[in-house]
C-alpha cells in the first residue's frame, strides 16, 4: 500500500481529486467507486470546482456507490443517494442515469443486491475506488467480524457504527441499523483503491490497517492484499504511523 500524509484536509481532498482527474483523463468513460461520510465531502467539492472549470469532463463516466441504509427513502436528507446528488450528482455534466446507489427501499432486497453485482460487471468492474474507513475499520459498510461477504449484501450495523451516523440524524433511534452494502470481493476486484482518512479519531485504526496482520476484525486489512491502494491521509489520521 502506497501511503500519502498531506498537511490538511484541504490537500486531501485536492490529492484525491487529482488522481480522479487523471483516472478520467486517460479513460473517459471510466467506472467510478464512490463513498459517503463526511471524509469525502471536500473531495466531491473539488471535483465540482475542476467540473466547472472545464478539466473533468463527467459526461461519459459512470459512477457505483458502495452502500445504501435500508429502509428510508432516496428523498430522505440522510440517504446516501440524497447524500450523493447534494454533494456531487447535482453540480457535475454527468448523465444521472449512470449514478448508481443501491435501493434500500427494494421489494426484494435480496434480489436489489444480486442486480447491482450484476450490473458492475455488466460494467466491466470499478477503475477506482474511493473508500472511507469507520472506527472500527469498516470498509463501505463491511463491520468486523470472523467472516467477510464477498458480494453486495444486507449488513447489520455495527453498535458503533450506528452511534458514529447517530450525529446525523436527530435522535439514535432514527439511525438505520441495516444497510445494503458492496461486499469486500467488489472492492477487491476495483482496479484502484484511494482510502482516505481525516483526523484524530482515525489515527489508530490508520496504524493498525497498515501495522497489522490481515484480520476479518480489521476489513479494511483486507486492502494490504490489494495490488493498487494508495492510503491519503492528513497529518491528525497519521499521526501514529
Ligand atoms: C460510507 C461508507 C463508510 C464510511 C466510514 C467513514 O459510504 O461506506 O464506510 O466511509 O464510515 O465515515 P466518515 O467519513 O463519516 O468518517
Amino acid at each position: 500500500m502506497n501511503i500519502i500524509v498531506t498537511a490538511n484536509y484541504e490537500v486531501l481532498s485536492e490529492t484525491a481529486a487529482n488522481r480522479i482527474a487523471e483516472v478520467i483523463k486517460n479513460k473517459p468513460n471510466a467506472v467510478l467507486g464512490l463513498a459517503t461520510g463526511s471524509t469525502p465531502i471536500g473531495l466531491y467539492k473539488k471535483l465540482v470546482t475542476y467540473n466547472k472549470e472545464n478539466l473533468i469532463d463527467f459526461s461519459r463516466v459512470t459512477t457505483f456507490n458502495l452502500d445504501e441504509y435500508i429502509g428510508i427513502p432516496a428523498s430522505h436528507t440522510q440517504s446516501y443517494r440524497y447524500f450523493m446528488d447534494y454533494h456531487l450528482f447535482n453540480h457535475i455534466n454527468i448523465d444521472y442515469q449512470k449514478t448508481h446507489v443501491p435501493n434500500g427501499m427494494a421489494k426484494d432486497i435480496q434480489a436489489e443486491c444480486e442486480a447491482y453485482d450484476e450490473m458492475l460487471r455488466g460494467h466491466g468492474g470499478i477503475d477506482i475506488q474511493v473508500l472511507g474507513i469507520g472506527n472500527n475499520g469498516h470498509i463501505g459498510f463491511n463491520e468486523p467480524g470472523s467472516a467477510l461477504t464477498v458480494g453486495t449484501h444486507v449488513t447489520e450495523l455495527a453498535q458503533g457504527t450506528i452511534e458514529a451516523n447517530s450525529r446525523f440524524f436527530s435522535t439514535r433511534e432514527e439511525v438505520p441499523t441495516q444497510a445494503i452494502t458492496m461486499g469486500i470481493g467488489d472492492i477487491m476486484k476495483a482496479r484502484e483503491v484511494i482510502l482516505l482518512a481525516s483526523g484524530i479519531t482515525k489515527a489508530d485504526i490508520i496504524s493498525r490497517l497498515l501495522e497489522d496482520k490481515i484480520d476479518t476484525y480489521i476489513p479494511a486489512s483486507l486492502l494490504q492484499a490489494h495490488p493498487h491502494v494508495t492510503v491519503i491521509v492528513d497529518q491528525l489520521a497519521g499521526q501514529l504511523i
